[in-house]
């Protein structure tokens, strides 16, 4: 196979999608396109299949899914379709056209009883329809692409972009006096750029320029671990606001979605196969804040 030429991005106008739109420039060797859900509807078989007639790409990196998670226990057919059958559709095409495809999958497929950082090959297990999609999208990927295809795992995702959980603390801490924040769920945080970031080093490596590699699991996050009481709390620090954080366990903040209390990811398998040096949680949010300060 030569090398990849051209590459669409969906799910443009979230997190991720919007990471890569920003990183595009610094890949001209690289044609990019970019859809959103104008472009084509994940929700229906007919939208992706009337797309994929008209277009053809060397590699299709998938950044859209329902990501409501706490709305998903009620939609679970909508969040099937989009975290699961659309997945399975999007594999199927990229077999048929002959090209590569690159997934995002989560940490709620864990169901975060552990207490090592989580492998690519633990027991998953999990405990919302959110998690359950997704991981029934990663099967499909598995089953329809056994060649071509990566799948990442990540974690806590945030950005300049769309909605995320430092958007909402900086909204909240500009308006109150004390907030509470959970602090017995341990994770880490995942700066999009960065994931972007990564995913580009993967697709220039020499390894996934060849035809045929074993489709392959790999976890990704920033380095270093902490509670949203912490992530919270460095927020505020970092950004000179002065709002109390007040920790509170899970059962005092009840949500409609179960969550893993602990779903820390271990890196070791991208990290080494990819020679990676992976940033520091607070270190990556230091350049977000940043960012966000000139919008
Ligand atoms: N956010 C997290 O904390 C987190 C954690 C672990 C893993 N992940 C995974 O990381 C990946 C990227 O997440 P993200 O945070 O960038 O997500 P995001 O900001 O919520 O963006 C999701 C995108 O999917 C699009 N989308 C949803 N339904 C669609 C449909 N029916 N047809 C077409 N597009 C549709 C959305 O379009 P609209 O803008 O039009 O709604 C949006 O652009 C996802 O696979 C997610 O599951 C995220």
């Amino acid at each position: 196979m030569p090398n990849l030429q051209s590459i669409l991005v969906n799910g443009a106008s979230g997190q991720l999608g919007q990471s890569f739109q920003q990183l595009a420039a610094h890949y001209p060797q690289y044609e990019f396109v970019f859809a959103d859900r104008a472009s084509f509807d994940l929700a229906q078989d007919s939208s992706i299949e009337a797309y994929f007639q008209q277009h053809s790409f060397d590699l299709i990196i998938n950044c859209a899914a329902y990501t409501a998670v706490d709305r998903a226990e009620d939609e679970l057919e909508l969040a099937d379709a989009i975290n699961h059958l659309a997945v399975a559709k999007l594999a199927s095409i990229a077999v048929k056209q002959q090209v590569k495809f690159i997934h995002i999958s989560t940490d709620y497929v864990f169901n975060g009883e552990q207490f090592r950082p989580y492998i690519e090959t633990d027991k998953v297990d999990p405990q919302s329809v959110y998690g359950a999609t997704k991981l029934a999208g990663e099967q499909a990927v598995f089953k329809t692409m056994p060649l071509d295809a990566l799948i990442i795992r990540t974690s806590w995702v945030y950005s300049p972009f769309a909605n995320n959980f430092v958007k909402t603390m900086l909204k909240l801490g500009g308006q109150r006096d004390t907030l509470t924040v959970i602090f017995d769920q341990l994770g880490s945080p995942t700066y999009a750029p960065d994931l972007a970031e990564t995913i580009m080093q993967l697709v220039t490596h020499q390894s996934f320029n060849q035809q045929g590699i074993t489709t392959q699991l790999y976890h990704y996050s920033n380095e270093g671990v902490c509670s949203w009481y912490d992530f919270a709390k460095a927020i505020f620090e970092l950004s000179s606001i002065d709002c109390e954080v007040l920790p509170i366990e899970t059962k005092d903040y009840p949500t409609a979605a179960i969550r893993p209390h602990y779903s820390l990811l271990n890196k070791a398998k991208i990290k080494q196969q990819f020679a990676l040096k992976i940033p520091y949680w607070k270190d990556s949010l230091i350049h977000c804040l940043a960012a966000l300060k000139e919008t």
